[in-house]
């Protein structure tokens, strides 16, 4: 089994050689200095409307299909129609649910979970439209760590009791931006489908929110059999855009256009109908920047490129988790799964409880007067997990995250625990 190259990796991204130790990726990675490069070169060279029959035209036209078709490759779409791009997944999340107030009746149901909020808030306001019900599927206690209430996570037979005959959407997160656990998507699919069936549901569909997700596992929407995923090209590695997919059947039946009325027959079965207006030109191309990047690390194979980067960040895990679980008598407790294991990501939260409790705002200003690490703390729109962790937190204050990524090394995460020592002391 070859290892990533971590050096090689490092080495597409400048802003890695200062020696600031980014750990806040989760927020947002680092940018690929080719993805930069396209950008200026689509705006110093092909910064023209699309569209058009001239050839400079022409040639940014194919840029931004080209930019769709990165989109396509990262999320295993079957077609490039099923891409929209915009400036973020909340963005793209709204535009989604309002297209689909022509189909949601008002006796049915949407279940939402307490993670970021871009794939909730979307279906609470739908619901209130259509005066329809949404359900919260729960993160609850993990029967492996009894002793650690904040040891939650999202669980299938939580999910099951939700599902009834009028549930119409489930909207879920593939990998949790507070708790780093990943969801067997396709195992929970499967499942949804079965008992929705079971029950005579009318049409129900599934969102999956992979922003989390996408720096760290392959996407694969149809294996999945999702109807609706969104993730952020700047938190895998390229610039500030997100995409989202639509199964094919699923725009066409279930969404209206957004566009303006006019083009309603052209857009019909076009993600165009999600997307009122055109996305920043340059940006689409910069992201064509990041599947050759990733395809390099598996030596051409996305597949080999992505368990690699999994393996790798299993390394950092673990050791930051051991030192985490070591601290148990001082007070810290792992918010969410405590062990490592290729269900759960480098993004680590956690508290300071008890007699010597020591707010997350703090923690975090002790890393700051550092100067040279960046991690942060909060609730990171993650608002209804957050709030409902029990005993209670103050939400605002809410955790300490430190999350990593592949090009993330081991001795950054020894740099972290002995600033982390140091606090704890
Ligand atoms: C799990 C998750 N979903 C959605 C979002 C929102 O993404 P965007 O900033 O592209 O709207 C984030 C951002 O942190 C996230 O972590």
């Amino acid at each position: 089994m070859a290892s990533l190259d971590v050096a090689r990796s490092r080495a597409a991204f400048p802003a890695l050689s200062s020696g600031y130790l980014y750990a806040d990726n989760a927020g947002g990675s680092q940018c690929l200095t080719d993805a930069a490069t396209r950008i200026s070169d689509y705006l110093l060279n092909t910064n023209v409307q699309l569209g058009a029959d001239y050839s400079v035209s022409v040639a940014s036209t194919t840029r931004v299909e080209d930019g769709a078709e990165a989109a396509r490759e990262l999320f295993n779409a079957e077609s490039v129609d099923e891409v929209a791009f915009g400036s973020s997944a909340t963005m793209l999340l709204a535009n989604l649910a309002r297209a689909m107030d022509g189909d949601v009746h008002p006796d049915e149901e949407l279940i939402v979970t307490g993670e970021h909020e871009a794939n909730g808030g979307p279906w609470k306001h739908l619901a209130e439209r259509r005066g329809a019900t949404t359900k919260l599927w729960q993160a609850t206690q993990l029967s492996a760590t009894p002793n650690n209430p904040y040891a939650v996570g999202l669980q299938l037979e939580e999910l099951l009791t939700l599902i009834t005959a009028k549930t119409r959407l489930v909207a879920f997160t593939a990998c949790s931006n507070i708790l780093g656990s990943i969801i067997p998507v396709k195992d929970v699919v499967i499942a949804i489908r079965a008992r929705a069936a079971e029950l005579g549901a009318r049409k129900v569909e599934v969102c999956v929110d992979c922003v989390a997700y996408a720096p760290h596992r392959l996407m694969d929407v149809r294996g999945w059999d999702v109807d609706y995923a969104v993730f952020s090209v700047y938190k895998v590695y390229g610039p500030h855009a997100s995409v989202l997919y639509t199964r094919r059947a699923a725009l066409t039946r279930s969404l209206s256009s957004l566009a303006h009325h006019f083009l309603a027959p052209a857009v019909a079965a076009k993600p165009y109908k999600l997307q009122p207006g055109g996305p920043g030109y340059e940006i689409v191309w910069g992201c064509t920047a990041v599947p050759p990047y990733l395809r390099a690390l598996g030596d051409g194979n996305l597949e080999e490129a992505i368990a690699r980067i999994a393996r790798h960040e299993q390394t950092l895990l673990a050791p930051l988790l051991a030192f985490l679980r070591s601290k148990s008598a001082r007070g810290v407790r792992i918010v969410g799964a405590e062990h490592e294991g290729l269900d759960r990501v480098p993004t680590v939260s956690f508290v300071v409880v008890g007699e010597r409790a020591i707010r997350s705002q703090d923690v975090v200003a002790r890393f700051d007067a550092k100067g040279n690490i960046g991690i942060r703390y909060g609730h990171f729109y993650a608002y209804t997990l957050v709030s409902s962790l029990s005993p209670s937190l103050d939400v605002e204050d809410g955790v300490v995250r430190i999350s990593l990524v592949h090009y993330n090394t081991l001795e950054e995460v020894v740099k972290i625990i002995e600033v982390l020592e140091e606090i704890l002391a």
